[in-house]
């Protein structure tokens, strides 16, 4: 009877199972269809009630497969919705902040010693021709430097900077004396990656120039920076060396800070661990960039960021610094 017939529409679970009830009831094979097909057996005078009866079941049958279309619907949205709903009463999840990298970290605390003293950070470019990387700054053609078992070289025939001393030449051309620069940036050489290499690498450069500059001032500079980057109980030394764009030139030692300049493992014996590189302006690299060297004076310095790092944090690998090991990266955390 209907009833049973209403029954089944309402027990079903999913609008799959409406649509074959459906079929079943209202389909070309279905139930309503043969009792319409069967008027042919009803005699003349009561045709007309029994299509009227079968009509009216017809549409009870229809209406309550609406209804309960609409009640599936609605339903289906309330779970999906309910999924998508979060879960207050769940426990948090611990998130691991990351953190800026050891070199990013180092550099930014080197560059602000220098712009506290009133450097100005100047950058330039990583691919650079050989005259601001080699010739402007004083570097014969026959200087191993040079060499293409030592630098990158382009296929358009320029080179990867090997150092960031370029960027003295480029600001230098492009201003007037005096200036104080601190220019950091990444340097490439053609090195087999070992504990204390690699082909892409970090410099900072500092250039002054002014009137009367002498070497106590680079010394008294270098000084102040290495007391403030390494603590103020450390030391510098000076000791004689040869770059092509300065002169005199120096490699700068800073005292052992685990034997205080007694020798120790660390220091291999010497009390002292090189720094970097310095030197007073070659006076070529002046006339090369159209200053006057009878007037103008300045010194300029270099070092390698991971060597600073290694030092600074004893480190005894420069390829840890890029294997992202995060146990390795989570030891220098520094909140951002
Ligand atoms: N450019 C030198 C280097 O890469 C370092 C340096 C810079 C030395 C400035 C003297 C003056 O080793």
């Amino acid at each position: 009877g209907l009833e049973e017939v209403l029954r089944r529409i309402m027990e079903t679970a999913s609008l799959n199972d409406l649509q074959e009830v459906k079929a079943r009831y209202l389909g070309k094979q279905g139930l309503v269809t043969s009792l319409m097909k069967n008027i042919k057996e009803i005699p003349p005078e009561k045709r007309k009630e029994y299509g009227r009866e079968v009509n009216e079941l017809k549409n009870s049958i229809e209406e309550a497969i609406d209804n309960r279309k609409n009640e599936l619907e609605e339903l289906g949205r309330l779970a999906r919705e309910g999924a998508e709903r979060p879960d207050f009463t769940v426990p948090g999840k611990r998130r691991d902040i990351g953190s800026y990298h050891l070199i990013t970290q180092v550099m930014e605390e080197v560059q602000d010693i220098w712009v506290s003293m009133g450097f100005e950070v100047t950058t330039g470019p990583e691919i650079e021709t050989s005259y601001y990387n080699f010739e402007a700054l004083n570097t014969p053609e026959w200087h191993p430097a040079r060499d293409m078992h030592d630098t990158f070289y382009t296929c358009d025939g320029q080179l990867l900077r090997t150092h960031t001393s370029p960027v003295q030449i480029r600001v230098m051309e492009s201003r007037k004396p005096p200036l104080a620069i601190f220019s950091p940036g990444t340097c490439y050489r053609k090195d087999t990656p070992d504990t204390t290499h690699l082909p892409m690498f970090h410099q900072f450069e500092v250039l002054l120039v002014d009137r009367g500059t002498s070497v106590s001032h680079l010394k008294g500079t270098l000084n102040h920076f290495a007391k403030r980057l390494f603590g103020a109980d450390r030391r510098i030394r000076l000791r004689p060396s040869f770059f092509p764009f300065t002169e005199p030139s120096f490699e700068v030692d800073v005292s052992c800070g685990i034997c205080g300049g007694q020798g120790c493992r660390s220091c291999r014996g010497s009390g002292w661990l090189e720094i970097l590189g310095a030197g007073m302006v070659h006076p070529n690299v002046f006339r090369n960039v159209g200053y006057d060297p009878e007037i103008w004076s300045g010194f300029a310095l270099g070092t390698g960021l991971e060597r600073i790092a290694m030092l600074k944090y004893d480190l005894e690998d420069i390829r840890d610094l890029l294997r992202n090991d995060r146990r390795f990266l989570k030891g220098y955390r520094r909140a951002i």
